[in-house]
């Protein structure tokens, strides 16, 4: 009998739970995990579903966030309650090492009585809540929270490269303190761990620097030509006031590397040299090779002529300095020195820089902006940090500590694997996200090139020309969002979405579960959920290749 009336009981809790759990939607995970198993049912998630948080310490940043965050993404309050044995989501640090998933993974384990995120680190656990918000998305941006269905599901998961980084160029056109957030937020929902901030360019200059107040009351500003195309702007005339632009103060800088560093995200400063430097120059002139007049380039300019002088010592201390303060305020251990397009055009006739080449006994001035990378990197390298910069400071000779960005092809990684560098590979076929995504008359102008969401899932972060040892020196993939073409937040969201999905894929699913259709049958559920939590997507998909114009058949 008294069995009986426990069944009995027993099969009433079941169905109530049951009824409780209403049907889950589609599993949509990305990126795609290392391992699942789906299993019958489901977990419900209602207004008395507890939180429990084990082996981590008290107010823990892991705990902060997914308090913070509980109701934006499963739209109840949440109740701390460690105690908790059933209605619960559960977030254990490991006591023992699970080998399997690293410094970086998790297991997520779903049943009708719990879900259990278990992980050796606070990162794990973290990239568990996020695969968790992306199985029960039901309440994100409604009015009123449903008791939400979570399938029951086994999942072991953990990343394939270290380095999943997102850039974001804040020169060209300015994005605030909150759309940076927004970026980090999306990039945390997609399990992204490196944001590169690229602060300075020849259309403004983006960081208070104490030392060089006029890097920003003059640097930062341009005559406003924000109702023109980039392509058709005009350099700023007579008289014409510097209006447009802005700059983070060092109090924004450190909020947003708080807010980074909780969402698990490193923030790479890029201080570019030395190149890109018209907002420099344009703020201190006497760091030029002549007395040109430089002005903060507006709209188109190629070739990017201004270029610090490299033959000026005076150089040489100023960017030490601006380095300086800028590694005291940044914790990560690598600092960007960008070194892209640096044309050397001034430096081929300026006496100060011929002299250098001469003294130093380089052969040309390629080996002249080695020889200035070298000096920045010991610099830096005494500071305790380390420096990235983009593939062309291969060019002039570079040592092998230094980490090199390839961004202009595979060559250049190979290249760099020879001379023993570690590798972020960001090549502009496959990672450049102003490029367009879909047949340009449908889209707004973009600087050109061609990548739908099909190429940029196509991307491969270790070269197959690389042998097995030089695939050791990759360490890992980034897309590229640069903004000449970007006035807004909003449409520098539609560059980057759904394609930042195909990139996170491409660097934390295993190589051999990526599938573009299956990857391509989940991009309606991630428009959802981002449009859902206020993102801007793009809502088509281009064809891999470009369809020819009609006038050009
Ligand atoms: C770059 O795209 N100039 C690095
Ligand atoms: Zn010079």
């Amino acid at each position: 009998m008294k069995k009986i009336f426990f069944v009995l009981i027993a099969a009433l809790f079941f169905c109530s739970c049951q009824q409780d759990a209403p049907e889950p939607q589609a599993i949509s995970l990305v990126p795609e995990p290392v391992s699942i198993s789906v299993n019958e049912g489901a977990f419900a998630i209602n207004a008395k579903t507890k939180l429990a948080f084990q082996n981590l310490p008290d107010n823990s940043n892991l705990q902060q966030y997914v308090l913070e965050n509980y109701h934006k993404f499963f739209g109840f309050d949440p109740i701390v309650k460690a105690s908790a044995t059933r209605n619960v989501i559960m977030f254990c640090l490991n006591d023992k090492t699970n080998d399997e998933i690293g410094e970086e993974g998790y297991q997520l384990s779903v049943s009708k009585k719990m879900i259990i995120i278990s992980a050796n680190t606070e990162a794990g656990l973290f990239y568990g809540f996020q695969t968790l918000i992306q199985l029960a998305p039901g309440n994100v941006g409604v009015e009123q929270a449903a008791t939400l269905g979570v399938p029951c599901v086994n999942i072991t998961d953990y990343p394939r490269f270290e380095w999943r980084g997102s850039h974001l160029d804040v020169c060209r056109h300015f994005f605030n303190i909150d759309e940076v957030k927004k970026h980090l937020d999306v990039m945390a929902l997609y399990k992204l761990n490196k944001f590169h901030f690229h602060l300075t360019d020849d259309h403004g200059w983006r960081i208070q620097i104490d030392r060089y107040p006029e890097l920003t009351e003059i640097g930062a500003w341009r005559v406003d030509r924000s109702d023109v195309p980039w392509g058709e702007a005009e350099p700023a005339q007579e008289g014409e006031e510097c209006t447009y632009g802005g700059y983070f103060t060092k109090d924004q800088i450190r909020e947003i590397i708080a807010y980074a560093a909780q969402r698990h995200i490193d923030v790479v400063p890029e201080i570019e040299m030395p190149g890109h430097s018209s907002a420099i120059l344009k703020a201190y002139p006497q760091y030029a090779c002549d007395d040109f007049p430089y002005d903060i380039a507006i709209g188109p300019y190629w070739p990017p002529k201004a270029i610090l002088c490299g033959g000026n010592d005076s150089v040489m201390v100023f960017l030490k300095n601006v380095i300086d303060e800028v590694i005291e305020l940044f914790p990560y251990e690598y600092v960007h020195i960008g070194g892209d397009e640096a044309f050397k055009d001034n430096w081929k006739v300026c006496p100060k820089c011929q002299a250098k080449i001469k003294d130093l006994g380089l052969n040309n001035e390629e080996e002249l902006q080695g020889w200035m990378v070298a000096e920045m990197e010991k610099h830096i390298n005494a500071k305790g940090k380390k420096i990235i910069g983009w593939d062309e400071i291969l060019d002039g000779g570079v040592s092998s500590t230094a980490t090199v960005q390839s961004w202009r092809g595979k060559e250049t990684a190979i290249h760099a694997a020879q001379n023993g560098n570690a590798i972020i590979m960001s090549p502009t076929e496959f990672c450049y996200y102003d490029y367009y995504q879909d047949i340009p008359e449908t889209q707004p102008k973009a600087i050109g090139g061609w990548v739908p969401l099909e190429k940029a899932y196509a991307f491969e972060p270790i070269p197959d020309s690389l042998t097995a040892e030089q695939a050791q020196f990759i360490k890992g993939g980034q897309c590229n969002l640069w903004s000449e073409f970007i006035f807004t937040y909003d449409h520098a969201e539609f560059m980057l979405l759904p394609r930042l999905c195909a990139l996170s894929e491409c660097v934390w699913t295993p190589k051999e579960k990526k599938n573009y259709e299956q990857f391509e049958s989940k991009i309606a559920a991630q428009i959802k959920l981002l449009q859902q939590l206020g993102y801007h997507p793009c809502t088509t998909i281009g064809p891999l290749e470009q369809p020819v114009p009609a006038e050009e058949k």
